[in-house]
């Protein structure tokens, strides 16, 4: 591992603009300056159980008060404990006796434009129906349930059902293979699979249920399979094992009262590839993830009951579970949801549903945000975004001039960003601005969140001075923190809690500025050691990206006999053609930008990059390109397997 010699890392980048938030929107906002959040990020941190115990107390239905807010035995964390609580009735029933009962709470759209609109009330309705047929079908309280379906309506039905009876569901992205799948369903022993008979995808049916079917073939531990009907495709069902979902629900009763569930009953294990070996089930439960998704949705998003808010994460991701679904649902909100492409049928596809629902919020990741450049301004400016008040992103770093477009093309100029920095691991957003609070600085994630106490730490453990960078930890425990590593124990103290004593270790290198900001550097495996210098990854990328001539770039390092390390970066340009002169010139922007030391040793202009299903860069197998290697370790994560062919081709 690259990171683990020293831990600190050099930083180079300048970025001085400062955004103050409006002051319209402070002055309406649920924490409106500084002094608040200073006061409320004290108050968590000086009595970290009184806060969450307050809020716990108010905020969630407890069938049983709990009687002890945290029971720390490190690694090992208890939130609430003692205490009977629902999800799905925290999300659901809640909202039955108040104003909300009738208010939508998923506003969905699907790809072909058909498009259907859950009230609170009918959304309860669906739920209790569903979780019917999953004790129909034997489902019983901690049996695993597997689901694998487009992002349509009844993904979310399925996940509120399976937790309204203390099912655990365990989500998987509609892009993956029937062998991840496989893999997934025996590491989880899923008694059960869920799925539909195909989803659309860029005008194309998705065979989904054609992949269930290869999938169930090496999952034994699975015995139904529920599909729902989506698309129309032909597909084969297995007497005695599949069953449609509209006939199952035909018969089911919509009185499913929501069972009481311990406070660390396990509400779902969702699968993140580590860079190499198996995926790990991070596994999750119940009190402690509800109020944090709950808190942290109404905090960063500055959440009012009038809002139509939009996460474009699919279901399948920790930021879908997060906050499509049990943040948002527990506020009480109303989510917009899209099954879709984002260029489909055209470019303007997002723009299009903000005009059409009034959206006010959108939430989405940089990789989305930079294809959006590249496809031009002209899709955008076709349409009337003045109903966003708010912008976020999520997932990877997002490049300072990508944050300004985003700022300017669809914010207006007058939408605050917040740039959410978080994990699977984490549950929920760990720093972030506050939108009527913090004043933003492009590229940072800025402040941790209440309660959220990070330090950045050298590989000996000892805090790193300000300005450098090191390896980003968490020094206490917070109620939305991953709980285990589904059947593997030792694989969570290892890879969490072993490295940095009493410190939860997140992987992210980072530096804090002189105002106390927090700037994510990227994976502590991605550092670039030239000269004795580690460099961010980030940090190079951004540089280029500043260019006008580049739509997004990769920086990696290559061994080099004299530097150590040599800064390899493959280039996507957005529509300039590639030239010995462009390539001089991006080396020349870098150095003047972020200095020498920076400067790319190679420059290789693509067409794309390679991309988990998420749409984070696959540094790695750049790395191994960029030093003529052949590609080791598991590439079952990529996007689109084409592009690792074309890089080859590409290089000279
Ligand atoms: C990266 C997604 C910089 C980071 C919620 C982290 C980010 C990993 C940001 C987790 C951000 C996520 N700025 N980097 N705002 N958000 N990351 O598990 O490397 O899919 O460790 O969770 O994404 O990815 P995951």
């Amino acid at each position: 591992m690259n990171g683990s010699a020293g831990g600190q890392i050099d930083s180079v980048m300048q970025e001085a603009r400062v955004f103050p938030p409006p002051p319209e929107f402070a002055a309406r906002a649920r924490i409106g300056s500084m002094e608040e959040y200073e006061a409320l990020y004290a108050r968590a941190k000086n009595d970290p159980e009184s806060f969450w115990g307050a809020y716990a107390r108010e905020e969630l239905h407890w069938f049983e008060p709990f009687t002890k807010v945290l029971e720390w035995n490190e690694p090992y964390a208890k939130w609430f404990v003692g205490g009977k609580t629902n999800i799905s009735y925290n999300c659901l029933d809640r909202h039955l006796e108040s104003p909300r009962r009738h208010k939508a709470a998923i506003v969905w759209e699907g790809e072909p434009g058909d498009q259907r609109v859950l009230t609170y009330d009918q959304l309860h309705r669906e739920v209790c129906r569903f979780a019917n047929v999953l004790k129909h079908l034997g489902i019983e309280k901690g049996d695993r349930v597997s689901i694998y379906m487009p992002m349509v309506p009844e993904l979310a039905i399925a996940m509120l059902a399976c937790a309204r009876i203390g099912a655990v569901h365990s989500v998987i992205f509609a892009g993956f293979s029937a062998e991840a799948i496989a893999e997934r369903n025996h590491d989880a022993e899923a008694k059960l699979q869920i799925t539909a008979d195909g989803g659309w995808r860029r005008g194309k049916v998705l065979p989904l249920k054609e992949t269930v079917d290869q999938a169930l073939e090496k999952s034994p531990t699975v015995q139904k399979c529920v599909v729902l009907r989506r698309v129309g495709n032909d597909v084969t069902m297995k007497e005695g094992r599949d069953y449609w979902w509209h006939e199952l629900m035909e018969e089911a009763s919509t009185d499913c009262p929501a069972e009481p569930l311990d406070s660390e009953h396990p509400l779902f294990i969702l699968y993140t590839s580590g860079s190499t070996g198996k995926p790990k089930g991070i596994r999750h439960t119940t009190a402690g993830y509800n109020l944090y998704t709950k808190k942290t949705f109404e905090w960063v998003f500055d959440y009012r009951d009038e809002d139509l808010f939009w996460c474009t994460a699919d279901c399948g991701w920790i930021t879908g579970h997060s906050y499509i679904v049990y943040g948002p649902l527990s506020a009480g909100a109303s989510v917009m949801m899209y099954e879709g492409a984002p260029n489909w049928p055209a470019e303007d596809r997002f723009w299009d549903i903000i005009e059409k629902y009034r959206v006010n919020t959108l939430y989405t990741a940089p990789t989305a945000i930079r294809a959006f450049i590249k496809w031009g301004d002209e899709h955008v400016e076709k349409h009337d975004l003045s109903s966003l008040r708010l912008l976020g992103t999520v997932g990877e770093g997002i490049n300072p001039e990508a944050w300004m477009w985003y700022h300017e093309k669809i914010g207006g100029g007058r939408c605050p960003i917040v740039d959410t920095w978080w994990q699977t691991e984490t549950g929920g957003i760990m720093m972030s601005p506050l939108p009527g609070a913090t004043p933003t600085k492009p590229g940072s994630c800025t402040k941790p969140l209440p309660g959220i106490i990070p330090r950045i730490v050298d590989a000996q453990g000892n805090d790193v001075p300000v300005g450098h960078g090191g390896w980003l930890v968490i020094a206490k425990p917070w109620p939305g923190m991953l709980r285990g590593i589904w059947g593997n124990e030792e694989r969570y103290v290892e890879q969490y809690w072993s490295k940095i004593p009493h410190c939860y270790l997140t992987g992210d290198n980072a530096r804090v500025d002189e105002d106390g900001y927090y700037w994510i550097m990227g994976r502590i495996d991605d550092v670039i050691n030239v000269s004795g210098h580690r460099l961010s990854t980030i940090e190079v990328e951004s540089a280029l990206v500043s260019h006008p001539a580049v739509a997004e770039a990769a920086a990696v390092g290559r061994p080099d006999e004299i530097k150590g390390q040599a800064i390899a970066v493959f280039v996507v340009l957005k529509d300039a053609e590639p030239s010995d002169a462009l390539r001089d010139e991006l080396r020349q922007h870098v150095r003047q930008e972020i200095g020498a030391l920076a400067q790319p040793d190679d420059v290789r202009f693509t067409t794309a990059l390679p991309k988990t299903r998420s749409g984070k860069i696959m540094r790695r197998l750049l790395r191994d390109i960029a030093s003529g290697k052949e590609t080791v370790g598991d590439t079952t994560t990529l996007e689109d397997y084409t592009v690792l062919a074309k890089l080859r081709g590409d290089e000279e």
